[in-house]
């Protein structure tokens, strides 16, 4: 049994090359940007910061995103390594393809599905959500049966199945809706830095470190793993609450990974991808750590409201109007999230089926639009019908473990594939590696165990049916598992094209 077989790098890359599962290489570096930042801001700072700032970090939730992303910053670094010298569709899943082997890559593979379609199904909950609050300022009110919260979320359903007609008509397309939302979106973000800034108190930012409180007990089910371990008293506030925050903070900087699964669709990935990563990754931590800063001067942090955080401190310093701008901002902002995770979503698909691990008639590109339908559309009913019928909201940290442990599987990958093959060109490199690898790998660890054994019980049972797929279906069916010379005849045709081309 070889759980382990690896692909060459030549024939990852030589792959793409094939005209029937060829992507359009349209990208330029600010479209991956804008794409990230299109992403990334999201739920995370509309209503997350508010309600981690209110429970668990107070003023120094700054301090909390700042260590959520620093961790994103190492993961980041690996990301643009992999990114920059495999620059193929399917991201993490496909670097560890290349340096990990086949079952390590099914895995992350999983992960990110877990990240990226329920992250999507959650965030079109949060739209409809804020959809609720803008239209009831206008004085609409969507019909209880079929409005955020009810049995059948109706605005959930209708975003997703837009979302996915829209990219399947082609990436580019998308990505001009994009850019206009995304601007929207940012404009926002500025405006609440810039109108907050004349109602902040400074009194409010006193304590700025408050004092650790025990924190109500809520049995060892939904405790921290890493308090049940080591049997620790679970407190808010103080320093911990920092880092308790920085792992529920963590969700706002969910999606810079995502620019990775569009490599293929880059012009100049070696350059562009980088650049897309760590300068989508830059522009999110400065706004978010500016809207930290200003929200919890302008509200004292204990009475800050859990939901809709960002509106709700407008209409808290008499500036309703503000609110209304706000949410609008939100609606159209959580847009661009959804999408970009539904694209996100079908690259990975696509990049299995390519693989043959799940069935290749699926990843086919069609000929039209240069994109991936089938799997966009078939992504897009499911995430569809989980956002309108699943309660989702419970279900966030499912994403953070997603998330995380894709990261430390791709921290670890890095050093391993300089082992294997330190001949390959790397257009960007991870400076102090081995070292700052492993510290992210150790940073991503630790979050996890910050998350509630609930969290770990249920990612270990998306594992299981995981596992369960690869061994019925992929590791029989593995284009490498089928046809073993595959591999090297591949890298010689490889070669010889690049003899060729020289
Ligand atoms: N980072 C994304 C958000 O905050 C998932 O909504």
């Amino acid at each position: 049994m070889n759980l382990f077989r690896t692909k060459s790098i030549e024939q990852t890359i030589l792959e793409g090359d094939e005209p029937e599962y060829q992507l359009k290489k349209k990208l330029t570096a600010l479209d991956l940007t804008v794409f990230g930042v299109g992403v990334v801001i999201g739920a995370g700072i509309f209503t997350v910061a508010g309600r981690a700032a209110h429970e668990l970090a107070g003023p120094a939730i700054i301090v909390s995103f700042i260590v959520a992303a620093l961790c994103c910053g190492l993961a980041a670094l690996c990301y643009a390594e992999f990114a920059s010298s495999i620059p193929v569709s399917g991201s993490a899943y496909t670097f560890s393809y290349a340096s990990l082997g086949e079952i390590i890559a099914w895995i992350i593979g999983w992960d990110l599905l877990l990240e990226l379609m329920l992250g999507a199904s959650v965030v079109a909950q949060g739209w409809s959500a804020y959809l609720g609050v803008f239209l009831g300022q206008l004085g609409i009110t969507i019909p209880e049966g079929i409005a955020y919260g009810s049995s059948f979320d109706l605005p959930a359903f209708v975003l997703v199945a837009l979302l996915t007609l829209l990219v399947s008509v082609g990436i580019k397309e998308s990505m001009r809706v994009n850019m206009a939302l995304v601007a929207l979106k940012v404009f926002i973000v500025v405006f609440v830095i810039i109108a907050g800034l004349s109602y902040v108190k400074t009194s409010n930012y006193t304590p700025f470190i408050p004092d650790a409180v025990p924190a109500e007990a809520k049995g060892a089910w939904k405790a921290p793993l890493i308090e049940t371990i080591f049997g620790l008293s679970p407190t808010a506030f103080g320093v911990t609450g920092i880092f308790a925050g920085a792992s529920l903070v963590f969700f706002a900087y969910i999606g810079f990974d995502v620019v990775a699964t569009t490599a293929e669709e880059a012009k100049n990935p070696g350059r562009d991808l980088p650049r897309g990563i760590i300068g989508s990754l830059i522009i999110c931590t400065i706004l978010y750590c500016a809207v930290a800063l200003v929200m919890t001067g302008m509200v004292r942090y204990d009475q800050l409201s859990s939901e809709a955080s960002l509106a709700k401190v407008f209409t808290d310093v008499g500036r309703p109007g503000y609110a209304t701008l706000i949410s609008a901002g939100a609606v159209a902002g959580l847009t661009t999230v959804v999408m970009t995770l539904l694209i996100g979503a079908s690259r990975v698909i696509f990049a299995m089926s390519r693989d043959w691990l799940l069935p290749p008639s699926f990843g086919k590109v069609n000929h039209k639009t240069g994109t991936p339908v089938r799997i966009t559309v078939a992504i897009g009913t499911l995430i569809a019908f989980v956002a309108a019928f699943t309660p989702v909201g419970e279900l966030e940290y499912m994403i953070n473990i997603g998330t995380l442990s894709a990261f430390f599987l791709v921290s670890i990958a890095v050093p391993v594939l300089r082992k294997r093959r330190p001949d390959f060109p790397r257009a960007f490199t991870v400076p102090l590696s081995p070292w700052l690898p492993i510290l992210s790998a150790l940073i991503c660890g630790y979050l996890m165990l910050t998350l509630p054994l609930e969290t770990w019980v249920r990612f270990l049972i998306w594992l299981v049916i995981g596992f369960g797929i690869y061994f019925a279906y992929g590791y029989h069916r593995s284009r490498l598992a089928r046809d073993p010379d595959y591999g090297e005849r591949v890298i010689a045709e490889a070669r010889a094209k690049s003899a060729q081309e020289e």
